[in-house]
């Protein structure tokens, strides 16, 4: 790399060894070559830029690096106040970020909202570091050459917040009847730990959860260790493939835990259910190793190395999420809410959106699995699901049926619409023109196709319809698709012809 001279001051006191003209040629190298954004001492390269530019979430994110690996060891206390909103459940954390620079690096930002950072260091030197929002902005002892791995450690601690979308539904750090759940789309996760939070960045994680011995904690991956000392239990969660920060989730409660046998072959099965729910979703949760096997078959291989489900109370938690391995849903799940949340496991975390902008790729995907599962199932077809979305008889309202129309769905307007209507059910129409463009057996060979080309990377809506064009040129050269993306994908309104 090129390296920059030191700065004014630390020029200033070698002076009397420094001849003039090398001092006025430093200077003149430090002004020309060494932009330094950030505040404090500077050394090589500039600050990584403080977001990635999402559309919808443009701080969401840093630049110059990418993570690796994210270490997070926590120890958790609940503490319930008077009622469930003013918790005061505390977070001692440390977090240990591996990365790589993709520039040469003075400064770089990490994503944290909330909680007291105590110190950072990297590679084991102590960092300057200032918060600005949710900006944690770290300044290393020394400048970071493009190319390398450096580690960052963060420790940290406070009550960590809970977050409101853009649309009003609250993520981050949720407090539950006995205990309390992490979940992280599109921007929670920044609520308990620092990192690079755009899901553009993927990595593995280490997730070693420290909580009251009659308690349980729940996350990603596979149960590496649990073991108990002084009434405080320890359990340590590994997930080996890449995940999007926006999938991880904790989960600490009480718990009845249940791990299935399952068949040779079959990913292991973890199952945490809240024990007011244990009953009502006793026969849902029996089926996912056949949604499981159901999904290999139209998706082709299982993309993780467990699966499994967390059932919270119904009142504890909003929404259902596909956190990685394991999705949380409130309430005793049915089967198709399932299927929707395991077919994000291919649609979603193994193929991850490239922005937020790209979220139909997730919804539309996933939605479409279920009407998959009902045609396989005794239920209605893909094209009666269609059919009555198109007639405006399918929600429970005619409202909800316009909704449908409100916008493209590679195209939502605004932050607060990008889990509307059009990002699940008119994308999944989409899908179903494709179906109807190419036919079922190159469009069965696109699904699993898209997944497997794609297998734990990101994807965009361009990238999806160049694989879709180039697929179908092979398999049905007749088909134009062309008229699909600018209709349904891309234009507004209800298109004229079904
Ligand atoms: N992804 C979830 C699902 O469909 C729904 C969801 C929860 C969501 N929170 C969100 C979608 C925030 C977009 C943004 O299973
Ligand atoms: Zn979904």
């Amino acid at each position: 790399m090129v390296s920059c001279p030191p700065r004014i001051l630390d020029v200033s006191r070698s002076l009397p060894v420094v001849p003039a003209a090398l001092l006025a040629a430093a200077l003149t190298f430090t002004l020309t070559s060494c932009t330094d954004e950030g505040a404090g001492s500077g050394t090589g390269g500039t600050r990584g830029a403080a977001g990635l530019g999402d559309p919808y979430f443009p701080k969401l994110g840093n630049g110059g690096y990418d993570v690796t690996h994210y270490a997070l060891t926590l120890d958790v206390d609940i503490e319930r106040g008077k009622d469930r909103d003013d918790h005061e459940d505390h977070v001692d954390g440390k977090a240990v970020v591996t990365a790589r620079a993709k520039q040469d690096l003075s400064a770089f930002d990490l994503d944290l909202k909330g909680m007291d950072v105590e110190s950072v260091t990297v590679d084991g030197a102590l960092a300057r570091w200032k918060r600005k929002g949710q900006e944690l902005i770290v300044r290393p002892a020394h400048a970071l050459e493009k190319g390398k791995t450096f580690r960052t450690t963060v420790r940290y601690s406070g009550e960590p917040r809970t977050i409101t979308d853009p649309d009003g539904s609250h993520e981050g750090w949720l407090p539950t009847a006995d205990g309390a759940l992490a979940l992280g789309e599109p921007t929670g996760s920044m609520a308990w730990f620092p990192g690079n939070h755009h899901p553009s960045d993927k990595a593995t994680y280490d997730i070693t959860v420290t909580v009251p011995q009659r308690l349980q904690a729940v996350s990603n991956g596979e149960l590496r260790r649990e073991s108990t000392k002084d009434g405080r239990t320890t359990f340590a969660w590994r997930s080996a493939e890449p995940m999007a920060s926006y999938l991880a989730t904790l989960a600490i409660g009480a718990y009845e835990i249940r791990r299935p046998t399952v068949g040779e072959k079959k990913p292991p099965v973890y199952i945490a259910v809240d024990p007011e729910e244990a009953e009502g979703s006793r026969e849902a949760l029996d089926d996912i190793p056949d949604i499981i096997d159901w999904a290999e078959i139209n998706f082709g291989p299982y993309p993780f190395s467990s699966t499994g489900a967390i059932v919270e109370r119904e009142e504890d938690v909003e929404y259902a999420l596909e956190t990685q391995n394991r999705p949380v849903v409130p309430g005793a799940p049915d089967t198709s809410l399932l299927v929707h949340e395991l077919a994000h496991q291919w649609y979603g975390n193994s193929v991850t959106p490239r922005s937020w902008r790209d979220m139909w790729l997730n919804e539309g995907f996933a939605t479409y699995a279920e009407w998959l599962w009902q045609e396989d199932h005794g239920g209605d077809s893909a094209q009666e699901n269609f059919d009555a979305l198109y007639e405006g008889d399918y929600f429970d309202t005619a409202e909800a049926d316009e909704g449908v129309w409100a916008f493209p769905p590679a195209e939502p307007p605004s932050a607060e619409h990008i889990s509307d209507s059009p990002v699940y059910e008119r994308a999944a129409m989409v899908l179903h023109k494709i179906r109807q463009a190419i036919g079922d057996d190159a469009f069965f060979d696109l699904l699993k196709g898209w997944a497997t080309a794609r297998r734990h990377g990101n994807a965009s809506t361009a990238d999806f319809t160049a694989y879709a064009e180039k697929h179908a040129e092979k398999t049905a050269p007749d088909a134009d698709l062309k008229p699909i993306w600018e209709e349904w994908l891309y234009g507004e309104g209800k298109p004229k012809k079904a």
